[in-house]
């Protein structure tokens, strides 16, 4: 490739990445979710990280239910606040989501994290995951936050990437207690 097609291909990349955004999920975008999600069903991948059987069968009670649960309204006490959101492209695509939890207690604080996040399988390697994370932790540099915490199986070798590339470090590795599978606890300071 000639010097100049290399340029033109990384300032593509940009300018795509460039185009995308956050949203917090609204009854306009139902299609697109919907789509997303389908999409990760017929790859064979279980989208287990939200209430995809209430979003197909009444998205109005979903974004509600989405909304409650960042909003802190009829949580169960052990429940932490979380807010999703998706990363939208120019044409209105859905290309992944990610989850954010300000305040963390135990168990939280161990399984999940602060953030989780995942990108549609036909969408992977373009620079997405990196984005939507660098995009919310600016959110949680905004609410005062001095560092989030972020748990990854250590067989992700793509999810360990995207958190090293917002400036993750770890601080240890082990078995998860129940599943046995290799954990490792990363922070990013903001
Ligand atoms: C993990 C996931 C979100 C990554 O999304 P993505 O949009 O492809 O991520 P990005 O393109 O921003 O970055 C991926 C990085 O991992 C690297 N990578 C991908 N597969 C890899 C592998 N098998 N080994 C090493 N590095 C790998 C890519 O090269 C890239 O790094 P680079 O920019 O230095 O080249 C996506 O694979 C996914 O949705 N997986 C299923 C859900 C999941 O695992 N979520 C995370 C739970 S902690």
């Amino acid at each position: 490739m000639r010097g100049d097609d290399a340029q033109d291909s990384a300032g593509d990349s940009a300018d795509t990445l460039a185009g995308t955004a956050l949203s917090e999920i609204t009854s306009e975008l139902a299609a697109a979710y919907l789509d997303m999600v389908n999409e990760f069903e017929a790859a064979g991948e279980d989208y287990g990280w939200n209430d995809v059987d209430l979003a197909r069968h009444d998205f109005t009670a979903f974004v509600d239910d989405l909304r409650n649960e960042s909003l802190d309204i009829g949580l169960p006490p052990d429940i932490v606040p979380q807010t999703t959101y998706v990363l939208l492209d120019r044409e209105g695509r859905a290309l992944g989501e990610i989850r954010f939890r300000p305040h963390l207690t135990p168990p939280f604080e161990q399984h999940n994290g602060h953030i989780g996040y995942n990108v549609r399988p036909s969408q992977r390697g373009n620079g997405y995951a990196t984005r939507m994370l660098a995009l919310v932790l600016e959110k949680a540099r905004a609410l005062g936050l001095e560092r989030v915490m972020l748990p990854v199986r250590d067989e992700n070798l793509a999810s360990l990437r995207v958190i090293v590339k917002n400036g993750g470090v770890m601080e240890r590795t082990g078995a998860e207690l129940g599943s046995g599978e290799i954990v490792s606890i990363y922070w990013i300071a903001l």
